[in-house]
């Protein structure tokens, strides 16, 4: 039996308020005054509303913190053509949306509202600056590969002839200190040139299941070896039932290898290191979503430190090969670092406040890689 008219009117509608509040897109709408209709899930969340703020604001007030929003939407009467796809950065969050905006019309044409359709961009975003960082690697990587080839040979020969020089003048003690001095240098540069190599030669990994907690207090051992630790704490503090990570255990053991030495460097003999692991709870929480949908089991540790800190010009540099502030540093600590995580499809964020302290955040998948 056919239903009357007017509740078959009311389940389409109450489907539609459905299917709006849960859509994965941002939509809000107002009407011609400025008053808002329509808010759902998604937009809430984007703009950090509470439940019950949307009933009968004016969107100026609604969205006093989204001044951008507010902008795009006073447009939404006035201009000829409405943006078709458009991109903003929120200045309160930092999310990158995407957005549509359309006139609502009435049954005349006339535009009685208008909706801002939108979509979260952070995760595309962040996926093609990995890729635009990965195209530069590969070239970067290709011309030092081709130099570091080139210039091997004619140091050979260097350090041949100064073998030589120094067998036909036994006699000259000067003249030996000078020769030796020559060899020592053209190693000192074979060297550099075999560390060249070894970066920009692709990562093989050797995937075994490989305890976090091993890796981390190998690559403590490994760090304080190398670099001076002096009166700097290293706290680790890492769930004994972490899962085992399917994972090359010694490249994972020279990542964290990297970021230790470089806090050491930056604590210069005082202050704390922290390092923390844990399991991401779900995609909120930073959990991988390799597909774009389904978050993975996946694993967070943490390297904190309370130095200094680095200035923004210097943070957005931070993992370009060759780039340091040291003077002894030849800036490929880093870069290991990122292809290594790269090459285990895990994630590496820098977060830094100039003068309070670093944190680099690894994010690695659970799973096994064949
Ligand atoms: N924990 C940190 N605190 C402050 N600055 C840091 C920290 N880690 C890295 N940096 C900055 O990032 C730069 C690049 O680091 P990276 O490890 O790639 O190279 P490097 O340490 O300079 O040289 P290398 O590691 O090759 O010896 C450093 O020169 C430093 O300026
Ligand atoms: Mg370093």
């Amino acid at each position: 039996m056919p239903k009357p008219a007017e509740t078959s009117s009311r389940l389409a509608d109450k489907f539609f308020r459905h299917m709006v509040g849960n859509m994965r897109n941002g939509v809000l709408a107002i009407d011609r005054q400025g008053g808002v209709v329509l808010v759902n899930d998604e937009a809430r969340r984007l703009f950090r509303l509470a439940a019950g703020d949307a009933a009968g604001a004016g969107y100026a007030d609604l969205l006093h913190e989204h001044p951008d929003i507010v902008r795009v939407l006073g447009g939404a009467f006035e201009l000829q053509s409405l943006p078709n796809r458009a991109e903003l950065r929120l200045k309160s969050t930092g999310t990158v949306i995407g957005y549509t905006l359309s006139l609502v019309r009435d049954d005349h044409g006339e535009p009685m509202g208008a909706a801002l359709f939108f979509k979260d961009l952070t995760h595309v975003e962040q996926i093609e600056e990995r890729e635009r960082l990965r195209d530069r690697l590969a070239a970067v990587g290709e011309m030092a590969a081709v130099m570091a080839h080139e210039i091997k040979n004619p140091l050979a020969g260097i350090e041949v002839l100064a073998g030589l020089l120094r067998r036909k003048a036994p006699d000259h003690p000067d003249v030996q200190a000078l020769v030796g001095d020559i060899i020592n240098e053209a190693k000192m540069a074979n060297a550099i040139v075999q560390e060249v190599l070894a970066f920009v030669r692709p990562v093989r990994l050797q995937v075994d299941r490989t305890s976090v907690a091993d890796a981390v207090s190998n690559a403590v051992a490994l760090a304080d070896g190398k670099a001076t630790r002096g009166a700097i704490v290293v706290d680790l503090s890492i769930p004994a039932d972490l899962p085992l990570l399917g994972a090359d255990q010694h490249q994972l053991t020279q990542v964290f290898c990297n970021l230790l030495i470089n806090a050491y460097e930056a604590l210069d003999g005082h202050g704390r290191i922290e390092i923390t692991a844990r399991m991401a709870r779900g995609a909120d929480d930073g959990a991988l979503l390799p597909d774009g949908h389904a978050a993975v089991p996946t694993v967070l540790v943490d390297v904190i430190d309370d130095g200094p800190g680095m200035p923004d010009d210097v943070a957005e540099k931070i993992f370009n090969p060759f780039f340091t502030t040291k003077a002894q540093g030849s800036g490929l600590g880093l870069a290991i670092v990122r292809k290594i995580i790269d090459a285990h499809d895990g994630r590496i964020d820098m977060t830094t406040a100039d003068g309070r302290g670093t944190r680099f955040r690894l994010t690695l998948p659970v799973g096994t890689r064949d």
